[in-house]
């Protein structure tokens, strides 16, 4: 059943207050809920409409009266009551088996503990109610639960009462007094310790910070706490908003199908994004907990404060929130070039991610026009390309611009649910602009391309810079109109100098902002004294495919002197480009592979330039991965990109070996480890190094490894060296895994680390992977193992997956269909696995159609899964 944007209407009945009680027991969970409800004038309807799902329906109540069951009806998942007063108490009674809810939506178990997830539609699996987002109301929590086996009891907002009851249970009463929608509630009860701290407000008032965890964890939880502070000052200093509650808190759960959630004032997070100590969490683990920390912090006025009138309006806070989150994590770092490499590390997750969903069957705007379920729409596209399209503004408004629409956001919205149309609006109003094409990034899909072509007049010194754009055709959108495109230009000399910029007599600096509105349009730069290299797209301005035919030349010039380090960084990857796809077809069609001096001098170049930061030498050096290989071939050949790619991998560890083992040495962290930006950098590139010697079996290079992983103190060292110990089938790898499983057994998040080295490595075939799937600490009940093993294999480990005789296929096959009785939301996930499988080889795309069959020929299906493959196969 597909539903249609179009379709909107407003809700019959709003509420006012909710009461909620819950005699929480693992096998028979008690939910008393107590609405108070009128009818929406803004609606015609009169029927009041509640959702229920997998819950029993045990009493019900209006306006004190029980109903008959002649009163009201269930359908499905579906209540209504007919012909319902203009004012209206209801009462409604539910029963649910938490300990047997594998879906982990709603209320469910896990190691023990009673934990919620209610966005998009888990509400509904807790009670009966008009679980939508527009409908906002006041909640009141009673939480009732065996004393010892649940000391803690946690609900939204401030805690108002707590006591104990007869038989060793105890209550506690939790209070939320903002208005919020129902995906925003949430409740734990659980046996957990936590880190607090107070922390002053910009206003003076004081919050209590509280970090949840269980027990063993609680080394663990600094530096989520340090993030959480940094976050609330950031986000007071930046944007002027402010934590509005005396009370805030974060819960880390083992077993969550996303990232975490920002319930009002009890964020729940996966574990992943919590817990870290040197001894087990990587330097990306640490970024990742810093990035999401905020992510989930600044949602309380991005998505909380101010919501979403319906899900196709989902980009409006998540788009949003993720480009906070960007700003907040650059803010961090703080350094130009620092800020560049995080901004290298979106290009390059849009490009390896978000590009192919919006090429493939998945396909849809930032703003989708229908779904079958809103929980597959949790994607790239509505989060990462929804952060450039908000990034866009912040580069055609400006710093203060977009601070301008954000405040008048803010002044219209908040306490409301709302459509991605009035961000846009508060941005135009406050800017006085007209921004009515830019509507069309959230209602087109498919990744534009930017086509540029440059001519330089010798006699007039002047350029001109001609700019067409076209939109591939997506699913349902054949034909496309032009976008908006802020294409952010510069022009490099002779020099290597930028070229003070003029345009209609007027200086426009170094970088300036072209808007692309037409499907061409020619710029004409005046006073340009020689033929420049155009260094087009800084700053990767807008989401787009840039082509402009550079030569080798150009490309060199730019990598050496670009002032945009983002655009420096590109030259270097169209370089690595042009050779992999080169190199790919050599490979497939079995010709001798070589790679020329040109390159390998400019990655030696860039490797020694001291005036280079470590980690932008990293981002550099590192080579495209093999999905944006695969996104530019025609009929992809997953074993050719492997092999070409490793070609250019071991040609660099062979022919740069002594400035490889220099950087080895020159960027080694001594010292108390610290996950600061510097010496990520240096870890990052000191690996990298490490990686490539190993990748040539390089001895001195294995040697390197193995004392690396003897010695390290710290995971990002550890797992770097195993890593490249265990890709280059090192003699050595396997007691290293070995003894890394030993050592750290009982860390969840690092076993995981273990399962995905083995499962993305490409000496794990299908028969190794059903192997490590009987290992005892393997589970596909937990999401973060499936992942960890399963997930791995089928999206990272290319070689194996995709190998001739299909049995990567039919392994998939499996276990979506054994996760899809678990947990669907999760077996959606790994379906996509099989989004591109059409640009395969031919011998290839049979069996892949032959499995993508098998799943869809299923009858007992989610409609998760059932969306998924049925649009691939469409
Ligand atoms: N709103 C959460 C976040 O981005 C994601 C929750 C998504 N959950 C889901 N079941 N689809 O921070
Ligand atoms: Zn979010």
């Amino acid at each position: 059943l597909t539903i249609y944007r179009k379709d909107y209407t407003a809700p019959s009945y709003l509420v006012d207050t909710v009461e909620l009680g819950f005699d929480l027991d693992p096998a028979r969970t008690i939910v008393a809920n107590r609405l108070t409800m009128r009818r929406n004038p803004a609606s015609a309807q009169r029927e009041i409409e509640l959702y229920g799902e997998d819950i029993e329906l045990v009493a019900l109540r209006l306006n004190g009266k029980a109903l008959g069951k002649r009163e009201y009806r269930l359908d499905g998942n579906l209540l209504r009551i007919p012909n319902a007063p203009e004012e209206v108490t209801l009462e409604i009674e539910t029963l649910c088996a938490p300990e047997k809810n594998t879906a982990l939506s709603g209320l469910y178990v896990s190691n023990g503990n009673f934990i919620t997830q209610c966005e998009a539609e888990g509400f509904r699996r807790i009670t009966f109610f008009p679980d939508r987002p527009d409908v906002m109301a006041k909640y009141t929590v009673m939480l009732r639960a065996d004393k010892e086996r649940y000391p803690v009891l946690l609900s939204n907002g401030n805690l108002v009462d707590e006591g104990m009851l007869p038989d060793g249970r105890h209550y506690a009463k939790w209070e939320d007094p903002f208005l919020k929608p129902s995906y925003l509630f949430a409740l734990v009860a659980a046996k957990l310790v936590c880190q607090e701290e107070k922390f002053k407000l910009a206003d003076g008032r004081e919050a209590l910070l509280q970090v949840w965890v269980e027990e063993g964890n609680l080394d663990k939880t600094d530096y989520a706490m340090q993030s959480l502070k940094k976050s609330i000052r950031w986000d007071e200093e930046r944007f002027g908003l402010e934590l509005d509650l005396d009370r805030f808190m974060i819960v880390a759960t083992g077993d969550f199908n996303m990232g975490a959630m920002e319930n009002k004032g009890l964020n729940i997070f996966n574990t992943k994004y919590v817990l870290a100590n040197p001894r087990v969490a990587t330097d990306i683990d640490f970024q990742g907990i810093e990035a999401v920390v905020g992510h989930e912090y600044f949602h309380n006025w991005t998505g909380n404060r101010v919501t979403c009138r319906d899900w196709f309006q989902l980009s409006l806070k998540e788009g949003l929130t993720v480009f906070r989150d960007q700003e907040f994590s650059g803010d961090m770092i703080g350094t130009s070039t620092g800020r560049a490499v995080n901004r290298i590390d979106q290009v390059r997750t849009l490009r390896a991610a978000q590009f192919p969903e919006d090429a493939g069957p998945m396909a849809h705007p930032v703003r989708p026009d229908s779904f079958v379920e809103i929980n597959n729409f949790y994607t790239v596209t509505v989060y990462e390309k929804g952060a450039e399209v908000v990034r866009m503004y912040q580069t055609l408004l400006g710093r203060e611009g977009f601070r301008k629409g954000m405040d008048l956001y803010f002044e219209r919205h908040d306490g409301q649910a709302v459509e991605c149309d009035d961000f846009r609006r508060a941005m135009a109003d406050a800017n006085d602009r007209n921004l009515d094409q830019f509507e069309r990034w959230y209602s087109q899909a498919g990744t534009p391309v930017v086509r540029a072509q440059m001519r330089y007049d010798e006699q007039q010194h002047a350029v001109e810079l001609t700019l067409s754009q076209s939109c591939p055709a997506t699913p349902g959108q054949p034909e496309k109109l032009p976008f908006h495109i802020p294409v952010a230009v510069g022009l490099v000399g002779r020099d290597g100098r930028d070229i003070p910029l003029v345009i209609d007599d007027q200086e426009r600096g170094t970088t300036t902002v072209l808007e692309l509105t037409g499907a061409e349009q020619t710029f004409r730069f005046t006073s340009v004294p020689q033929q420049p290299v155009p260094s087009i797209l800084r700053d990767f301005s807008a989401p787009v495919v840039l082509e402009y035919d550079y030569s080798d030349e150009d490309l060199l010039h730019l990598f050496s002197h670009d002032s945009d380090p983002v655009n420096r960084w590109e030259a270097g990857q169209r370089l690595a480009m042009e050779r992999l796809l080169r190199l790919t077809e050599d490979v497939t069609a079995g010709s001798r592979l070589q790679l020329d001096d040109t390159f390998i001098e400019a990655m030696r170049k860039v490797l020694t330039d001291e005036s280079l930061g470590p980690a932008f030498r990293e981002q550099a050096l590192l080579l495209p991965t093999e999905s944006m290989i695969a996104e530019q071939t025609d009929v992809v050949h997953p074993l050719s990109i492997h092999m070409a790619r490793q070609f250019v991998r071991s040609s660099i560890g062979n022919r740069l070996r002594a400035e490889l083992l220099a950087a080895y040495d020159a960027n080694q962290t001594p010292g108390q480890y610290s996950p600061d930006a510097e010496s990520i950098g240096k870890r990052a590139l000191k690996n990298l190094a490490l990686g490539y010697l190993a990748a040539a079996s390089d001895d001195e290079g294995i040697a390197l490894a193995e004392r690396q992983f003897d010695e390290a103190d710290n995971m990002t060292d550890r797992a770097a060296a195993l890593g490249a110990l265990v890709h280059a089938r090192a003699p050595a790898a396997q007691r290293a895994l070995q003894g890394f499983y030993d050592e750290f057994e009982k860390e969840a998040l690092v076993v995981d680390k273990w399962f995905a080295m083995q499962a993305s490595s490409p000496s794990t075939d299908v028969a190794a992977v059903r192997e490590l799937m009987k290992h005892p600490a393997f589970t596909m009940k937990n999401p973060n193992r499936a992942r960890s093993l399963v997930f791995n294999f089928c999206m990272a480990n290319p070689v194996q997956f995709h190998v001739p005789d299909g049995s990567g296929y039919a392994f998939w096959a499996e276990q979506v269909m054994a996760l899809d009785a678990l947990n669907p939301q999760v077996a959606a996930r790994l379906a996509r696995a099989m989004d591109r499988w059409r640009r395969y080889a031919p011998a290839l795309q049979a069996h892949m159609k032959q499995a993508l069959k098998q799943v869809n020929g299923l009858k007992k299906l989610s409609n998760d899964v059932r969306e998924v493959v049925s649009k691939a196969l469409a």
